[in-house]
């Protein structure tokens, strides 16, 4: 017994080491915004996209927005109505120029058919937004010029939201988005990808990361599979009923620190909490897809 301690004491305290490598293994994982990639320079060649997703095909998120933010950052959005286009509040905090491509599928492409570009200064955050927890993370960003639709290419259109009220819990959801494909990429995707994720309890992301609300969604990641990732902040996360209609139910927020290729659960904003908020903010009536442009 006595040999004991003084080993500890030798050990400078193993009952305090013991203590802090255990706190330190049930401590809560950093959360990180899925954000801060930089916009591509030039190619490395590895083909960057959503982690283990697929690459999407011409039309089939004609809603999503691919975003330059300041010049340098890049996020998600999703067009919502002629005028406006949904994202995440990380997105629109402290930034004051949206470079927007709308009916893209390369970041990488000089130019690519029925893609149109458009620049926005000025968005809108939602007033709970919190930062240290990654909560209430939705934003909005109005266009100088509405986006003229229909468009006869198909590539580029509105996206319908969910009604209010709505319990996705344990829905299959599909994530677009340009967003790195391996925790080392430093670029963004070339090519917009896509990938399906489930919605599980908010305690799962309780359980990792020490904090959790219905603001949110947790989808979980399983390791060796597929994740949202950083670069694809902001974009949309939709259902499809049962004649392929979507419907966006969240918008890409928060993964953990660690990286997007552990199998650790991802965090999108819960929209069907915002649809009040959203009218309020744009001064639309649900559903915005529907209302001409004034
Ligand atoms: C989203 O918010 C609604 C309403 O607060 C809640 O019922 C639901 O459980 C939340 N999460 C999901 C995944 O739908």
């Amino acid at each position: 017994m006595k040999t004991l301690i003084l080993v500890c004491v030798a050990l400078a305290g193993c009952a305090s080491a013991l203590t802090a490598a255990d706190s330190k293994a049930d401590a809560p994982l950093e959360k990180a915004f899925f954000k801060d990639v930089p916009r591509p320079g030039v190619s490395d060649g590895n083909g960057l996209r959503i982690w283990h997703g697929n690459k999407a095909t011409a039309g089939q998120f004609p809603y999503y927005v691919a975003m330059y933010m300041d010049m340098n950052y890049f996020c998600g959005g999703s067009l919502i109505h002629p005028k406006w286009v949904l994202t995440a509040a990380h997105c629109v905090d402290g930034i004051s120029i949206w470079t927007m491509f709308m009916g893209a599928l390369s970041m990488q492409l000089p130019k690519e058919e029925g893609r149109e570009v458009h620049i926005s200064r000025g968005g809108l955050l939602h007033p709970s937004y919190d930062k240290s927890v990654i909560s209430h993370d939705v934003g909005l960003v109005p266009l100088l010029h509405p986006v003229s639709l229909p468009d006869p290419s198909g590539r580029i259109g509105l996206i319908k939201l969910t009604p209010a009220d709505q319990n996705y819990m344990g829905v299959t959801a599909t994530v677009a988005g340009f967003g790195i494909n391996s925790d080392d990429a430093n670029v963004i995707s070339q090519d917009l990808m896509y990938t399906t994720l489930t919605a599980v309890s908010t305690d799962v992301c309780y359980d990792r990361y020490g904090s959790a609300d219905d603001s949110q969604i947790c989808l979980n990641t399983a390791k060796g599979d597929s994740s949202s990732c950083s670069g694809d902040s902001g974009g949309p996360l939709v259902i499809y009923d049962a004649n392929n209609v979507p419907t966006q139910i969240g918008a890409t927020s928060f993964g953990a620190s660690a990286g997007c290729t552990l199998g650790l659960p991802v965090g999108f904003s819960n929209l069907t909490n915002f649809i009040d908020w959203i009218s309020q903010s744009t001064g639309l009536y649900y559903p915005f897809d529907a209302q001409p442009v004034e």
